[in-house]
């Protein structure tokens, strides 16, 4: 007897046991219809790569954005470290930032070179440590996170596309307000389509060859700025 799938439904399909007795018609539809329900399921999650995730976005129906509870198996862009937008910032401590994406969207970037609708992009603060176990010099990542902070596209919802969303630690935020930082600072000097590629390695070859850069920045002196940004970026730098 053969295991494969395909000779499994053509065994129901002719529509006879082992023994060559006939079934009736009712019960292979019912066999037939379990089998190709096994089929679409398997179908489904090859075309969502196994990812428990929704491909988008989700909203409470206060129109709340949902913290997306598995972004730590999305895709990994990068880590920043002790990064500020300011000279005169002097943190007390340091700090690691972590990008992650969501896969759906990185898998189109890496074919066009830009963010489709429903791109959510997830930066996770955590305090770097310096102390502990074998470590006796640079940083590692503490357990605790600090704080979570999400970009999104849609296109829908959002007038200009893109929205911010702080999640002080609880599992839902409101959206940003587009009259703060975030926005101006994004706008900016991110360079591409409001996010920062220029500091996401794997990315920025990609924009680069596609040409999907921004005109600002590819027009100007590869995004350092001439006057320091009068904002404060993540976690008050
Ligand atoms: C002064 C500039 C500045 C301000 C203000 C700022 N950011 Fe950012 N943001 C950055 C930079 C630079 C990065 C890249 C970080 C890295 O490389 O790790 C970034 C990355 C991000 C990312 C990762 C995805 C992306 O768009 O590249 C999110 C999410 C994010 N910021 C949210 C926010 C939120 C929310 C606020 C407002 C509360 C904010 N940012 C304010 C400069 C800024």
């Amino acid at each position: 007897m053969t295991t494969s799938l395909g000779s499994k439904v053509g065994g129901f399909c002719r529509g006879r046991t082992p023994a060559g007795r006939r079934i009736p018609l009712s019960v292979r539809m019912r066999q037939g219809s379990t089998v190709l329900a096994a089929v679409l399921l398997s179908w489904g999650s090859a075309a969502f790569g196994q990812d428990p995730q929704p491909p988008g976005p989700a909203y409470t129906a206060a129109g709340l954005l949902q913290l997306p509870g598995s972004y730590r198996e999305w895709i990994f862009l990068s880590a920043g470290f002790d990064m500020s937008y300011r000279p005169d910032m002097k943190m007390g401590h340091h700090l690691f930032d972590n990008v992650f994406v969501n896969p759906g969207a990185y898998r189109d970037f890496l074919r066009t070179g830009t963010w489709p609708d429903k791109t959510m992009l997830v930066l996770e603060i955590r305090r770097a440590q310096g102390k502990g176990s074998i470590n006796v010099s640079g940083n590692y990542q503490d357990s605790d996170v600090v704080g979570v902070e999400v970009h999104v596209k849609d296109e829908a919802r959002f007038p200009g596309s893109w929205a911010f969303f702080a999640f002080g630690g609880k599992s839902v935020a409101k959206m940003i307000d587009r009259t703060a930082d975030c926005y101006s600072c994004h706008a900016q000097h991110a360079a591409l389509d409001t996010t920062f590629v220029q500091f996401y390695p794997t990315l920025l070859p990609i924009a680069q060859s596609k040409g999907t850069l921004s005109p600002a920045w590819r027009a100007g002196n590869g995004g350092a700025v001439d006057e320091p940004a009068k904002a404060v970026g993540h976690d008050g730098r």
